[in-house]
C-alpha cells in the first residue's frame, strides 16, 4: 500500500514535469512589453540573427516582385527557394525553443509560402498567379509584425 502511494507521487511529479516543459514549448521566452505586442526575449546575438533573416526577407520579396514583372519565372522560383524552408537549416533548435509556438507557426508558414511560390512559378508559369500568392503571403509578415517583437536580454553588463 505504502509502495502505491510512492507511486503516485512519483507519477504526480513527472506529470507536472510534463506540463512545465510543453508550457515552456508553447509560450517560449517571453516578457511583458510596453505596447500590445508579446516581446520575446532573447540573446543579443539571436536577435541579430532574426532581424537579418527579416532583411533578407525584404530583399527576396522586392527581387521577387521585379522578378515577376519582368516574366522571368526561373528567375522567380529560385529567389523564393532560397526564402523557403531551405533558409531555415542554419537556425539553432535553441533559439527556436525560445520563440512561442503561434510565432513560428507563422514564421514555418511562410517559409512554406515561399517554397510553394518557387514549385508554382515552374510549373505554372502564371505571373499574375505567382503576383497574388506574394500578395497574399506578405499577409503573413503584417500579421506577426502586428503581435510580435524582439527584444535583448539584459546581459548584466
Ligand atoms: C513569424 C513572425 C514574422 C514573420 C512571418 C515576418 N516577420 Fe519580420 N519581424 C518579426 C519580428 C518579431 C521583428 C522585430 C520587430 C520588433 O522588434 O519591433 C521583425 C522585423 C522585421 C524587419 C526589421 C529588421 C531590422 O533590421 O530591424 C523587417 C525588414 C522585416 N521584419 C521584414 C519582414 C518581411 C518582408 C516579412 C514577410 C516576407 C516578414 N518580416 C515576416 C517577425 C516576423
Amino acid at each position: 500500500m505504502k509502495n502505491f502511494k510512492i507511486l503516485w507521487v512519483i507519477i504526480c511529479v513527472l506529470l507536472l514535469l510534463l506540463i512545465a516543459i510543453m508550457y515552456k514549448f508553447i509560450q517560449g521566452s517571453v516578457a511583458v512589453s510596453d505596447d500590445e505586442r508579446v516581446a520575446v526575449v532573447l540573446s543579443k546575438d539571436e536577435r541579430n540573427l532574426i532581424l537579418g533573416e527579416m532583411r533578407n526577407f525584404l530583399v527576396s520579396t522586392q527581387k521577387i516582385s521585379e522578378a515577376i514583372t519582368n516574366d522571368d519565372m526561373e528567375l522567380v522560383a529560385a529567389l523564393a527557394k532560397s526564402a523557403g524552408m531551405e533558409a531555415e537549416k542554419n537556425t539553432p533548435g535553441s533559439l527556436l525553443a525560445k520563440i512561442p509556438l503561434p510565432m513560428k507557426t507563422l514564421g514555418f508558414a511562410t517559409r512554406k509560402g515561399f517554397d510553394q511560390i518557387s514549385a508554382d512559378a515552374v510549373k505554372l508559369r502564371i505571373p499574375i498567379h505567382s503576383r497574388r500568392q506574394l500578395d497574399r503571403l506578405l499577409n503573413n509578415c503584417i500579421a506577426c509584425h502586428a503581435s510580435f517583437k524582439i527584444v535583448a536580454e539584459e546581459t548584466g553588463q
